[in-house]
């Protein structure tokens, strides 16, 4: 029961790598705060943490308006008076190179991607600094580390994704808070279902992914969590600036 006591908001929790970590902190003996646009499948992910025994807050927010992180992050200071870890791992992803990509859209991934994790970042780190300090993880991608052909967008969010966790965690560090990242390669989630289903034969598009990297598989999302918790943890207490892979050694080749 590492985290119990601690108050940890993770972002774009409802599935997926969030509600794997939500769920791997609420296991972890912390109060979770689910925060995401998709209110149905949020408000039966909290029921369900509830019904475990597990102390849950679905705050509804769109990461991407500042007005609602801004009063999401208020909810939470008024509840418990702490934020003592943050997640950034609300995202969206799009296909397509510069040529096919609307300003439209690229506006619109950097937007969710990448100022979703600034804006609460700005909002959460006041309230962790009065506490004596806290963590923030991030999730970025190996297409932030690679270009990966086709996404000009995404690999440009996940890459400003890195770069946010390093320059916070230069300057953040004087109020004890740690800026670490988890770097996923292709992980089965709703988001790589949608993906995959658009291709005219799935299967054969799963198989592709599974067979780019050395392991030959997909990651679950309780791999990605179980790095996101490590990172969060006072047992690598040193570690700020951190970016970890966890991809099946895509990123290694
Ligand atoms: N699955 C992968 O292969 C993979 C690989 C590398 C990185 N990632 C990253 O991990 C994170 C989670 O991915 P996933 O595969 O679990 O995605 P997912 O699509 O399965 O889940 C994403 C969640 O974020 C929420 N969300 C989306 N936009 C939001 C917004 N504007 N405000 C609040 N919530 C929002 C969605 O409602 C959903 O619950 C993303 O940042 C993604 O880019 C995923």
């Amino acid at each position: 029961m590492q985290f119990q006591g601690k108050v940890v908001v993770v972002t774009g929790a409802a599935v997926g790598i969030g509600h794997a970590a939500l769920r791997a902190f609420a296991a972890e003996g912390a109060a979770v705060v689910l925060v995401d646009r998709d209110k149905k499948q949020s408000e039966a992910v909290a029921q369900a943490l509830e019904t475990e025994g597990r102390e849950v807050l679905f705050v509804p927010t769109d990461v991407s308006h500042e007005a609602e992180v801004r009063s999401m992050v208020d909810h939470v200071a008024d509840r418990w008076g702490r934020l003592d870890i943050l997640v950034n791992n609300a995202g969206v992803y799009l296909q397509g190179d510069a040529t096919q990509t609307s300003l439209e859209d690229w506006e619109r991934i950097l937007a969710i991607n990448l100022t979703g994790a600034f804006l609460c970042t700005k909002y959460a780190v006041p309230v962790m600094a009065n506490h004596g300090g806290g963590v923030i993880v991030n999730v970025a991608s190996e297409a932030g580390l690679v270009g990966i052909k086709g996404q000009v967008a995404y690999n440009v969010s996940k890459a400003g994704m890195i770069a946010l966790t390093r320059s916070c965690a230069v300057d953040l560090a004087e109020k004890g808070i740690r800026v670490n990242c988890v770097c996923p390669g292709t992980t089965d989630t709703p988001l790589v279902r949608a993906a995959v289903s658009r291709d005219p034969d799935p299967a054969a598009a799963r198989r592709r992914l599974e067979a780019i990297r050395p392991l030959n598989r997909l990651g679950i999302p309780e791999e990605i969590a179980s790095a996101i918790v490590f990172l969060a943890g006072s047992d690598v207490g040193y570690a700020t600036g951190a970016v970890l892979s966890v991809d099946g050694g895509y990123t290694a080749q």
